[in-house]
């Protein structure tokens, strides 16, 4: 697995860049499969990439045969203003039409009942073939969480599910979450980080480091990890690729 850093200069840059990558990763996995799987990532870093995806990249991908998933989500109606999938749905469902969609369900009884369901349609959508999505999409947390995994949780350490139902942090808007685990993660092809601010330098500097209690050290996707981060997110972290 190698890995590639672009360092742009400022949120705006970033979006634009990471919205080509995710567009031509995307074309990459159609020209060698009918179709491509996209998990997508919460948050607000990503807003305006995904609009730039729904504006500038409507017509430069065939998105009909792309196929959409989530990393994580906070347990709410998905019309709640905190739910990941009503971010996505705000600035890319609604304005391109993908294959099929896969939002983590919401409206069950519980965040376990919720992660059962959804391990249960992964595995079904991927059936006797190897779990193996093309492209996921994550942001990077402040204390180095990605998705909803957040460093001293039990689910950081889980092996077998590929979804699990988890808690956010006291200061958290939103604390009931479900999550993939890092099975699940890391079982893309490629992994591309969104980051930017000063605020996530010290998770970027950590994560770099290979510190242990940061859980994006353990992203280790089959082929490659992307990030992309802006100026004010890099710290003393360079451009380039490595193995
Ligand atoms: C979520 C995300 C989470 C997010 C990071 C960074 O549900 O919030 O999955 O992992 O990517 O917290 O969030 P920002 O992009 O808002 O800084």
């Amino acid at each position: 697995m190698n890995r590639v850093v672009h360092v742009y200069g400022n949120a705006e840059a970033l979006a634009v860049g990471a919205a080509s990558q995710i567009a031509d990763l995307l074309r990459s996995a159609l020209e060698e499969r009918d179709r491509a799987s996209l998990v997508l990532t919460g948050g607000g870093t990503p807003r305006r990439t995904y609009a730039i995806l729904a504006d500038a990249h409507r017509e430069t991908v065939d998105w009909r045969r792309v196929d959409v998933f989530w990393g994580d989500e906070r347990f709410v109606p998905p019309e709640h203003p905190e739910s990941n999938y009503q971010m996505a749905a705000s600035t890319l469902l609604s304005e391109i039409e993908f294959g099929e969609i896969h939002p983590i369900p919401t409206i069950v009884g519980s965040p376990m009942h919720s992660a059962r369901e959804y391990e249960r349609v992964i595995r079904d959508y991927f059936g006797d073939a190897e779990i193996r999505f093309d492209l996921t999409l994550l942001g990077l947390g402040e204390d180095a969480h990605v998705a909803s995994l957040f460093p001293g949780s039990a689910a950081l350490d889980e092996s077998a599910r590929l979804v699990v139902p988890t808690q956010a942090p006291d200061d958290a808007a939103v604390r009931d979450r479900v999550s993939m685990t890092f099975p699940a993660l890391n079982a893309s092809r490629t992994v591309l980080f969104l980051v930017t601010g000063e605020s996530k330098r010290p998770a970027v500097r950590r994560v770099f480091a290979k510190e242990e209690g940061a859980p994006g050290v353990r992203v280790s996707p089959r082929e490659r990890v992307i990030w992309c981060m802006d100026e004010a997110a890099r710290g003393e972290v360079t451009a380039g690729a490595f193995d």
